[in-house]
């Protein structure tokens, strides 16, 4: 969850576990620090909160001027001290990743083959075998680097140290967050700069396949191939307490980015010792869930309603979805509902905040599903799902929406099993699917080029339709909020087989009708109200599973996302949805991070 390291003059572990700490907001089970004193490496790791690892380095320091560390989420591998990072191989490697490296079993296979002795269950393990054997061929940092890079997929952001090359400290990143940091007495390395805000201000951001060479002195940089990068220092602000931009220029183009991270974190944490899908509830109190109403506001009702689909399908339970504004006064009917779930990113809207309470006393029990630990919901309600996807600052909320779907589809598989609706194998094919959804999503970031020649025209636009069907529905939705939200161009969101029912009297010549298709059992359904819409004059921008394109036989733009499992159809298909609300308000010039009118957390009725 959290990666550090430090190269410089001073003995790094007491820096590393400072740098640690800043990090803790991100959510961990285990952690640990690793140095290279002389050409010896040195290891602690302790299980549990980073006290448990202080009090370890309290009784046996470190000694060492190079050193790296992480806080963990178990993904592959149960917590334990094995399993937490760093991670050693050979005496001669030492490696802490973040993210997943998804063509792990085949490399570990190959490396054991060969002689490769593994300590853990992870798959963060096989790149310090990988290491090593590169070494062994005589390949320098710089060539190791290269040869690795080109033989791991996944997201990942990862530091290794080298004994035979002690001033040095390797690093990558593909779709998780790396920050360097150029100090006066050495450089440093974080997830993000708030964790080297003690360090120093001068930060360095890596881009996605960048990999760096960073040296007491300085840092060099190169795209996965070899050919040297440029990229720009950064002087972070001094008040910097907790977030900056991170090198973007909104908030929100960086908490688009950061959404690989905030599946993966946000997933870790619906993960169970056993590497299986757990939602932290034991077998019998998810057994005494029988019915359950789901109240929030603005996107995150959105993320409630694709919930409703993916709970009724897998388990078999009723859900109801509440506007939280609406629920309150509508003295509801609780007649077979055991269950309220709070969803809400910032845990203080008052409107939901009110609605859960209402719900308590209506004899419900409560969930918070929050993305901020300590907040009022997150206190006041009987049990928490929480979402990992870091402080967001954007108004609009992105990463906290694709995390909480991502909760909540974790949550729907643990309900479904404990009721015996589906198997394990199923359960753990979903987990398989979401596991590679944050490598998934690092491939959608790259739609921002196909993207802008589409918002460039959207922005002309004085109203706009956005499409839906199945579980997509939501997502149509949700497009159009942001969508209005971001750039103040009219935006509707309906579910495609409505569109004859009325809305269609809307479509005149050039109207933009942004269309979502996954490939599923609505997928023929679904494609030919599109053609309806096109038929009448509709200008369609179709964002598609790639495999659900092949049959279009109307004229499209069209913007595909990788194949996948159609019941995570949704979470992928909302980047490009994102990434269009974003250029488009870009390209008016609009205030993105801070739209008219609205508020990020709004704690008035
Ligand atoms: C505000 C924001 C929306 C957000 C909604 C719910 O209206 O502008 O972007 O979706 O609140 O926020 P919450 O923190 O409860 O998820």
């Amino acid at each position: 969850c959290g990666i550090v390291g430090a190269i410089g003059s001073q003995t790094c572990s007491p820096l590393l576990l400072d740098a640690l700490k800043r990090l803790e907001y991100r959510g961990y089970d285990s952690s640990g620090i690793v140095t290279l004193d002389g050409s010896r490496f040195d290891l602690r790791r302790a299980v549990g909160k980073l006290v448990n690892l202080d009090a370890v380095l309290t009784q046996s320091p470190l000694a060492g001027t190079v050193g790296i560390g992480h806080t963990r989420w178990a993904t592959h591998g149960g917590v334990s001290e094995m399993n937490a990072h760093p991670h050693v191989a050979s005496d001669r490697v030492a490696i802490v990743h973040n993210g997943i490296i998804e063509n792990y079993r085949p490399i570990r296979a190959r490396l054991i083959e060969q002689g490769h002795k593994f300590s853990s269950d992870t798959d963060s393990e096989v790149l310090a075998h990988l290491f090593v054997e590169a070494f062994d061929a005589g390949l320098n940092p710089d060539q190791a680097m290269q040869k690795v890079l080109a033989e791991i997929d996944g997201a990942y952001a990862f530091a290794a140290i080298v004994e035979d090359f002690p001033d040095v400290i390797m690093v990558a990143r593909n779709a998780s967050p790396l920050a360097i940091g150029l100090g006066e007495d050495g450089s440093y390395i974080g997830s993000d700069a708030t964790a080297l805000a003690h360090l120093t201000r001068k930060v360095i951001y890596l881009k996605d396949h960048d990999y760096a060479l960073v040296r007491a002195d300085g840092v060099d940089i190169f795209l996965s191939d070899g050919t040297p990068a440029n990229r720009e220092t950064i002087i972070v602000a001094a008040s910097l307490g907790m977030i900056d931009k991170g090198g973007y220029r909104h908030f929100m183009e960086k908490e688009i980015h950061e959404q690989p991270d905030a599946i993966l974190n946000s997933l870790a944490g619906m993960t169970g010792e056993d590497g299986r899908i757990s939602a932290n509830m034991s077998r019998e109190e998810l057994q005494a869930i029988d019915g359950i109403v789901m109240l929030a506001a603005g996107t995150s009702h959105y993320a409630s309603q694709v919930a409703r689909y993916w709970i009724e399908g897998l388990a078999r339970t009723p859900v109801a979805c509440e506007i939280a504004s609406e629920y309150h006064y509508r003295n509801p009917v609780t007649t077979g509902i055991t269950t309220a779930i709070a969803i809400s990113q910032s845990g203080e809207s008052l409107d939901t905040l009110k609605a859960m309470r209402h719900a308590a006393t209506c004899g419900l029990s409560t969930i918070g599903l929050v993305n901020v630990d300590g907040s009022t919901i997150a206190r006041e309600a009987d049990a928490i799902l929480p979402t990992h996807a870091g402080p967001e600052i954007g108004v609009a909320s992105t990463k906290a929406f694709t995390a909480q779907l991502t909760v909540l589809i974790s949550f729907a598989v643990a309900l479904a099993e404990a009721k015996g609706h589906i198997d394990a194998a199923r359960a753990d094919a979903i987990h398989d699917q979401l596991q590679a959804l944050p490598g998934l999503v690092g491939k959608s970031l790259k739609l921002f080029d196909d993207l802008r020649p589409i918002a460039h025209q959207l922005k002309h636009a004085r109203s706009t339709i956005y499409l839906g069907r199945g579980h997509l529905f939501p997502i149509a939705m949700e497009g159009a909020l942001k969508l209005k939200e971001l750039s103040y161009i009219h935006a509707e969101g309906f579910a495609s087989g409505e569109m004859k029912h009325g809305p269609i009297a809307l479509i005149e010549d050039d109207l933009p009708v942004v269309a979502l298709l996954a490939a599923d059992e609505l997928m023929e359904k679904a494609a030919s109200n599109l053609k309806e819409a096109s038929a009448r004059g509709g200008r369609i921008i179709l964002i598609a599973d790639e495999r659900a394109v092949n049959d279009i036989d109307f004229e499209a733009d069209i913007i595909t996302v990788p194949a996948v499992d159609p019941i995570i159809a949704p979470i992928l298909l909302t980047i490009p949805v994102q990434i269009l609300a974003y250029l488009t308000a870009l390209d008016k010039g609009t205030d993105v991070d801070q739209p008219r009118n609205l508020a990020k957390s709004v704690t008035v009725e």
